[in-house]
């Protein structure tokens, strides 16, 4: 037996502005049926005023709180993940933190864009197992609407708003939580996907740019490539696993990816034609949506993973 990281809730939160490819094809130079046969898309939820991403993180957060029954000021550490904060500083950790009600715990971001979860959620594992909390609330939030050039209909198509959080609880266990996190950076493609400005360049917020195919063609291989990686570290056989829940970022690299790895396609939790690709919220949302529909269950073998700019990419063996 030793510490580790068990799951012990999950919560999400969408815009409640629902935003379908017909209604985005009046506004853009695009069609519903280029967007679901490229992409899968169908619909993504877009933030309206007053809708940050630390409100939506705050909404995840309590959710996921209360599916475990835990009380706010229990919560020693709060890293959330997120590309599009409310503000450069501070850490709009500290935002969901004070809208929780928490006077003092651990809080702050983490940026790694699509990646994001993973990484927050490596980061606390390691916090809980050193001791520095019993429970950690992981959060992926993002508003990327509001870093969308929405006259660019290669790119503006492809993401949505939303947040997903976990709480995590530090309990003596053998083979149940967090089993193994595994992450991976390469900058060198720093060119393929980004935001063409930031405070320390142009000083302006700026947009995405992306193209699209290469980063598509360095997804497979590198998700192929992770997901092998924690599979051997955790000792598991790819037939073992009961969920896989991926970074929702296109239907095609879904597929493809299981393909390559032999994973059942039935086994894999698909939320991106609903979402669209929220960023660092779209595996935790996933996540949230498969347990409330009763799909993952407590000790299930699930795996995690996502791959997003930078490039950054990561992937966890989970016993839920
Ligand atoms: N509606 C209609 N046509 C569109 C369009 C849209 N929304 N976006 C692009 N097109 C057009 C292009 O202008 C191009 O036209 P052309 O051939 O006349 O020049 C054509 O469609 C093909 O464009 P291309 O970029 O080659 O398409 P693709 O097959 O590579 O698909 C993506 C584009 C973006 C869907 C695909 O590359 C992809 O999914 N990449 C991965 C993106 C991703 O997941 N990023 C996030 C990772 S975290």
């Amino acid at each position: 037996m030793s510490r580790r990281s068990v799951i012990v809730g999950t919560g999400s939160a969408l815009p409640p502005n629902r935003v379908t490819n017909a209604q985005l094809a009046e506004r853009v130079d695009t069609t519903h049926e280029w967007i679901v046969e490229r992409t899968g898309i169908e619909a993504r939820h877009i933030a309206g005023d007053g809708e940050t991403t630390a409100t939506l993180a705050t909404e995840a957060a309590r959710k996921a709180l209360d599916a475990a029954g835990v009380p706010a000021d229990q919560v020693g550490l709060i890293v959330l993940a997120t590309a599009t904060p409310d503000q450069t500083f501070p850490a709009s950790a500290t935002k969901v933190q004070t809208a929780l009600g928490i006077d003092d715990c651990i809080a702050f971001d983490v940026a790694a864009v699509c990646t994001g979860f993973l990484y927050a959620l490596s980061v606390a594992d390691n916090m809980v197992k050193g001791g520095m909390a019993d429970y950690a609330l992981v959060i992926g939030s993002e508003t990327f609407s509001r870093i969308l050039d929405w006259e660019d209909r290669a790119t503006c198509v492809l993401f949505g708003d939303g947040a997903g959080a976990i709480l995590l609880k530090a309990e003596e266990a053998q083979d149940r939580g967090i089993l193994v996190t595994k992450l991976h950076a390469d900058g060198r493609h720093n060119d393929l996907l980004y935001v063409d400005g930031g405070v320390s360049t142009t000083g302006t917020v700026g947009k995405l740019r992306m193209k699209g195919k290469e980063v598509f063609r360095h997804a497979v291989t590198n998700l192929a490539d992770v997901l092998n990686e924690v599979l051997v570290a955790s000792g598991h056989q790819a037939g073992e696993v009961d969920w896989v829940v991926p970074h929702q970022a296109n239907k095609r690299i879904l597929d493809a990816t299981a393909k390559k790895l032999g994973l059942d396609p039935k086994r894999v939790v698909v939320t991106v034609d609903q979402h669209a690709n929220t960023s660092a919220a779209s595996v935790p949302l996933a996540l949230d949506v498969a347990v409330r529909d009763g799909r993952i269950k407590r000790n299930d073998l699930i795996v995690l993973e996502a791959m997003g700019g930078g490039f950054t990419w990561g992937a966890a063996v989970v016993r839920f």
